[in-house]
């Protein structure tokens, strides 16, 4: 009976960002479980690769928005993943880099969302799930409109739970620390940085995007059926100790 929870079958998935990382693996993952997906993404050759259909959207245009959800009828899943982020200081930051990523991370979630509510509507039973990061929790140097923007996500995700509630949609996001996608390229090029990243997790490792699909999973079915306007952290313990030192380990017995 439980089992059964997590069944997605006859249920429509929407997730935008199918092409690469977090999103083709959550695709994959919504498809074993029954959902049929639709697969969007500016890279719609790389979406056609993960969904039962596949649709080209560009989350920074409106209009590409509205066309794709124009072919939408009933959705009872919906994800969004794209992000851009630039990891400079503050100061060094010109306008136009922050105006993109507030661009693509806020007003791609923000847009996408609002233009797949009436067809969430109609499934009777929604399910949004939005991608944060640890970043809405802690930063680092060079993190700030990135960090910014995935701390919007979780503000948008508990408005989201309260409007959207009487029609049986319920809306979360999930926060991963490091996962070893395209998306992180810059950072696996300097194996400092990268093995900083590591070391700062309790299981002193990064996240494949397999890792994430877990939760998702349980988001967007009937096992996550009292969860809303919540943030589930995927980080492998880096928001949850840390990481200076350890007084019981080898070098102070
Ligand atoms: N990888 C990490 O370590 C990590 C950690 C925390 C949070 N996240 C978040 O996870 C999400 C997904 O990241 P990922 O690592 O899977 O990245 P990724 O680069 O592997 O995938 C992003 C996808 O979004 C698509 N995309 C980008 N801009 C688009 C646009 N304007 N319109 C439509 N599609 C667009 C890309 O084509 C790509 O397929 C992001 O929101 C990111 O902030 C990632």
């Amino acid at each position: 009976m439980y089992r059964e929870l997590f069944d997605l079958t006859g249920r429509k998935a929407l997730v935008i960002g199918a092409a690469s990382g977090i999103g083709r693996a959550v695709s994959q993952g919504l498809r074993e479980f029954g959902a049929h997906v639709i697969a969007a993404d500016k890279d719609v050759k790389g979406a056609a690769e993960v969904g039962d259909e596949a649709h080209y959207v560009d989350v920074t245009d409106l209009s590409s928005i509205r066309e794709l959800m124009s072919r939408v009828e009933v959705l009872h899943v919906l994800v969004v993943t794209p992000a851009v982020n630039f990891r400079k200081r503050v100061e060094d930051y010109t306008y136009e880099e922050f105006r993109k990523v507030v661009d693509v991370n806020l007003f791609g979630a923000f847009a996408t969302v609002k233009e797949a509510i009436p067809a969430l509507k109609r499934s009777g039973k929604g399910s949004v799930v939005l991608i944060s990061s640890i970043r809405a929790f802690v930063v680092e140097p060079g993190q700030g409109p990135y960090a910014m923007t995935k701390a919007a996500v979780v503000q948008l995700v508990k408005a989201l739970a309260a409007e959207l509630a009487p029609y049986g949609i319920r809306a979360n996001a999930v926060a991963p620390g490091i996962v070893d996608t395209p998306f992180v390229e810059q950072i696996k090029r300097r194996p400092d940085w990268a093995r900083a990243y590591a070391e700062k997790t309790a299981l002193r490792r990064w996240a494949s995007p397999s890792e994430i699909v877990g939760p998702v999973i349980l988001l967007a079915s009937d096992a996550g059926s009292y969860i809303t306007g919540s943030v589930i952290t995927i980080d492998g313990g880096w928001t949850a100790i840390d990481g200076r030192f350890d007084p019981l380990g080898e070098q102070s017995a």
